[in-house]
């Protein structure tokens, strides 16, 4: 990315002076990383029927959130909002619930949070449009855009582990306290738990915590904060090794 846009993508998110660049690993689908050095054999693609099968796996996922009455939210909702990005993605932000614009468009982070979500990922070379998958702990909009409620999150949270599932993350990147200490299972507050590493889940997905950037527009002078956690999540990101094998 040519220096100038990133410096514009620093300054949209309110940061205007920035550090040298890091080189970013494991962006997948990254038109940077992706292409194979000349002379070596490129990764095969997966056969029809297991792709077919994941396909299967996402539809009926889908299907069942749009339809899901599991907590008193269905009621006021517009619709479910499932999750936006490549399903393939190495990295998977994870916010809380969607708000009202979400809610009518039937996609994660489109409202005002989300344009700045989406130009802290430019800042680190992410885009939903190419190598993120975004998803929510909640589906469904709670009114008011108030704090999801434990049984809230106990119904819902099984449709995010199943997302987990079908992308197979190598990091998953938690915005905020709602959406860390769920995915945590900790009440710690988010000065705690931000700054680390933390695993997640059955395969142990390393986990890192930065600010919802909802709370960054109420609190620009933490973007600083939040850039510091992108970095870091880049260079763990850097440190995992590419395994080139998501069967
Ligand atoms: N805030 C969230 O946590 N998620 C969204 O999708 C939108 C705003």
């Amino acid at each position: 990315m040519p220096g100038t846009r990133r410096a514009d993508y620093l300054q949209a998110i309110g940061i205007d002076r920035w550090l040298p660049r890091i080189p970013v690993e494991g962006a997948a689908s990254s038109t940077l990383e992706s292409s194979a050095p000349a002379g070596e054999p490129t990764a095969s693609p997966a056969p029809v029927a297991a792709e077919e099968a994941l396909e299967a796996r996402w539809q009926g996922l889908r299907a069942e959130v749009l339809q899901c009455t599991k907590c008193p939210l269905h009621q006021g909702r517009t619709q479910g909002v499932v999750g936006v990005g490549n399903p393939q993605a190495d990295w998977m932000v994870i916010g809380e619930a969607p708000g009202a614009e979400e809610d009518r468009r039937g996609e994660p982070f489109v409202g005002r949070a989300g344009q700045l979500l989406d130009a802290m990922l430019r800042s680190i070379r992410l885009s939903r449009d190419s190598n993120v998958y975004i998803a929510n702990i909640l589906k469904s909009r709670p009114p008011g855009n108030r704090d999801p409620r434990p049984e809230e999150v106990a119904a819902c949270l099984p449709y995010l582990m199943r997302q987990i599932e079908l992308v197979r993350p190598k990091l998953l990147l938690a915005l905020g306290r709602i959406a860390a200490q769920n995915l945590l299972s900790s009440d710690a507050p988010l000065a705690r738990l931000r700054g680390r590493v933390h695993h997640f889940g059955e395969r142990n997905t390393p986990l890192v915590v930065t600010y919802h950037p909802a709370y960054l527009l109420r609190s620009p002078a933490d973007k600083r904060k939040a850039w510091e956690d992108l970095k870091f999540a880049r260079s763990v990101m850097a440190g995992i090794p590419t395994d080139g094998d998501r069967s």
